[in-house]
């Protein structure tokens, strides 16, 4: 029960690794608000979440909207309490979620703009929304997924662009928060199956992750064990970036 009476909040967290840590954060004792620009799922999320006995809140949040991550906060404060965790989830390859199978650079520009925002910009919002607080209280973490993309470099241009992003934000929210205890990480993980056709994508060692084996590292880093750890990025990519892969 690492996180007992801390408060969570996740984006993305209908789904894959997003949704995997709101319940085992919840199943560690966390209150846990689950937001997702997909309500319902969220909502159900949240729900079976308390069927089996944990406490958690599903809200609708679009995260390239200031005023909806502002609301999902201040509602899950009044609900839980002050926030202690933002893991950033929200995200996924522009190419593609809505864009189209065409060279990047014939590539729809709302779909790029798609790409940046939710992939980058709405991590910066949420870590905007909550590091007041965190700064306040002395106390808090901010954990954002990036990708082995972000380290690589990626067919799908702006999704590489901003998961190197985000360890920008990761390094300078870790700069701003460490004299008052708030730490900021980043997990860049490699192929996971939140998807079956992540198996296919090449790793050194010849297999994608299960979810569960990012979720771990993604626990470690928002829980006390890593009081130590701020400003870093973890590769968990099976290998795929070590070497030249063939
Ligand atoms: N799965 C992988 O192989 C992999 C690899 C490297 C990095 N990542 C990153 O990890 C994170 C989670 O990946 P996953 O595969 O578990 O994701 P997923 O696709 O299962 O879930 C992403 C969630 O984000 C939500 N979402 C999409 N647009 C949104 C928006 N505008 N506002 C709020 N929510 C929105 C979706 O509804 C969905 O529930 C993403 O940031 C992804 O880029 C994934």
């Amino acid at each position: 029960m690492r996180f007992q009476d801390q408060i969570a909040i996740v984006s993305g967290a209908a789904s894959g690794m997003g949704l995997r840590s709101a319940e085992r954060l919840a199943a560690e004792g966390a209150q846990v608000v689950l937001t997702d620009a997909n309500e319902a799922a969220a909502v159900a999320a949240a729900e079976r979440i308390c069927a089996a006995g944990g406490r958690a809140l599903g809200l609708p949040v679009d995260v390239r909207r200031y005023d909806q991550i502002a609301a999902a906060v201040e509602r899950g404060e009044r609900e839980f309490g002050p926030i202690d965790l933002l893991i950033n989830c929200a995200g996924g390859a522009s190419s593609r979620v809505v864009g189209r199978p065409v060279p990047w650079h014939e590539q729809d520009i709302d779909v790029i703009e798609w790409g940046l925002d939710v992939n980058l910009k709405g991590a910066v919002l949420c870590a905007r929304a909550v590091f007041g607080g965190m700064l306040a209280r002395r106390r808090g973490v901010i954990l954002s997924l990036g990708s082995v993309d972000g380290v690589t470099g990626s067919h799908c241009v702006d999704y590489g662009a901003a998961k190197r992003g985000i360890v920008g934000l990761t390094k300078s929210l870790a700069l701003l928060g460490a004299p008052r205890g708030v730490r900021a990480n980043c997990v860049s993980p490699g192929p996971v199956l939140t998807r079956p056709e992540m198996a296919n994508m090449a790793t050194r060692l010849g297999r994608a992750a299960a979810p569960d084996e990012i979720v771990t590292m993604i626990l470690y880093l928002c829980s006390d064990d890593a009081a130590f750890v701020t400003g870093q990025n973890f590769v968990i990519d099976g290998g795929r970036s070590v070497g030249a892969m063939e």
